[in-house]
């Protein structure tokens, strides 16, 4: 008779041949680009999602992600290696399940896991020995031990001989769909049995993992890329905001700066900071630092300095429009861009959205266009608006023109030249020498 295999030789078989089935939870900007890229790289994907329109979208082909081409999904979908469903109990099919589900904040500020908790204890209710279960939602350091590993325990499983869990934080780069394969996956097993098999996994779909000791190590490491880039961002930020004082121009000098070989990185400033991540991420390392009565300074720090950008904008759009004769009451200003950054559809946290709030605040008409956003609906007192048509006559008409988010396809000599006044807050206009164009 043959020795039966342990669960974890048997995953690992799975894995493989790529015989295993991967469970997606979660089919948004992160959850659907990795489902896509497990089934190209030839496992049968089932993706999980709450909200049912989406999921039928994905069953019909039509992705809702700039960096999933309907073409590659619907070829997916045809051979069905890719099915999206909101029936939690076909967990059980999967020998891999991964959590793409949100951590946003709460008004608060403060964490909330609820998407997380309500993935695990789905994944709990159906959990079978010979499961995979992989945390990719970025969050504090200490969430895969304290909120995944424990449920599926009270299910009953042996965590590390029946079921595997790990954490492997998402890094990828929205508008930037070709670096997918060479970002390196860091992986953090709650055994090194768990942290071997997460490896094997993603070997499929990525040319590098980096396995470390433990999920709450994997854990850090994001929260410490992301608290990284905010702080970086903030520091150059508050470089313009003295440069301005001093009437220096601040892209000049990061430009020289950047010439330095060695031991400099450069970073942009801009109207704030946007997107699911930034603006995010560093508070749930705050939240779990005051749990050892730990402070981290420059978080805070980061965050009031980022938060003010919006309205040092708005200040310099007052100030361009007064040095022209106008008021900003009654001013029309046209914003270009409302997204977070250039080149994606997601406006979450986008500044740009901040930045028209305060203007038409302080009585300006506002339009804003964007070739990715339709319509958008502003923070307080959560007005909607219309993206407009760019056209001569648009740019002619405003009293000032607000370069929001630098998108690719705006032809800026053209604007620069039809616009009386235009306030560029990402140096999008540097090749144009033109006195009505002001910096941020
Ligand atoms: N967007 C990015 O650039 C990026 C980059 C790195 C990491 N992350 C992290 O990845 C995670 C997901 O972010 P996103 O941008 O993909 O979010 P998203 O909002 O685009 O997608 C999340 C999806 O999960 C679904 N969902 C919510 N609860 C669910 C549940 N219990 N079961 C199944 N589906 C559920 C939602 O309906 C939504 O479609 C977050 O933790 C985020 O911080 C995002």
């Amino acid at each position: 008779m043959q020795p039966r295999l342990s669960h974890a030789a048997a995953l690992s078989a799975m894995i493989e041949a790529r015989t295993a089935r991967v469970g997606i939870l979660g089919l948004g900007y992160v959850g659907l680009p990795t489902a896509v890229h497990f089934a190209q790289a030839g496992f049968r994907v089932l993706g999980f999602e709450v909200d049912q329109a989406r999921a039928l979208a994905v069953n019909r082909g039509h992705s809702h992600v700039c960096d999933v081409p309907d073409e590659a999904l619907r070829s997916l979908v045809e051979v069905r290696r890719l099915e999206a469903t909101v029936r939690a109990e076909r967990m059980a099919e999967c020998e891999v399940l991964v959590i793409c589900v949100p951590t946003p904040l709460t008004p608060a500020k403060q964490p909330d896991l609820s998407h997380v908790h309500q993935a695990v204890d789905s994944i709990a209710r159906g959990a079978r020995p010979g499961q995979l279960v992989i945390l990719e939602s970025t969050t504090y350091p200490g969430t895969t031990e304290e909120v995944v590993v424990p449920r599926l325990q009270a299910a009953g499983l042996a965590v590390g001989e029946e079921v595997f869990v790990a954490f492997a934080p998402e890094r990828l780069d929205p508008g930037n769909p070709s670096r997918f394969r060479d970002i390196p996956k860091v992986v953090g097993g709650h055994t090194p049995t768990c942290t071997r098999l997460a490896c094997q996994l993603y070997e499929h779909i990525v040319d590098r993992t980096v396995p470390v000791s433990s999920p709450t190590v994997a854990e850090m490491v994001k929260c410490y890329e992301n608290v990284f880039r905010n702080v970086n961002i903030a520091l150059v930020n508050e470089l313009t905001l003295l440069c301005d004082r001093m009437e220096l121009d601040v892209w000049e000098i990061i430009e020289a700066a950047s010439t330095k070989p060695y031991g400099f990185m450069p970073f942009y400033p801009g109207p704030g900071v946007g997107g699911h991540c930034i603006p995010v991420d560093p508070y749930y390392l705050a939240a779990k630092a005051r749990e050892y009565d730990f402070h981290v300074k420059f978080i805070e720090v980061a965050a009031q300095v980022n938060d003010s950008m919006p309205y040092y904008t708005c200040s310099k759009v007052v100030a361009a429009l007064g040095r022209h004769g106008k008021s900003i009451h009654g001013a029309r200003v046209l914003v270009l861009g409302a997204t977070y950054k250039p080149d994606v559809p997601d406006v979450r946290e986008s500044p740009a959205l901040k930045v028209i709030s305060l203007l038409r605040k302080r009585g300006a008409e506002v339009r804003y266009h964007d070739p990715y956003v339709r319509e958008v609906t502003l923070p307080n007192p959560g007005s909607r608006l219309e993206s407009v048509d760019l056209t001569d006559e648009t740019l002619r008409s405003a009293d000032c023109v607000v370069i929001a988010t630098n998108h690719r396809c705006y032809d800026y000599p053209w604007i620069a030249r039809s616009a009386r006044l235009v306030v560029d807050t990402r140096n999008a206009l540097r090749d144009v020498r033109s006195g009505n164009v002001v910096s941020l």
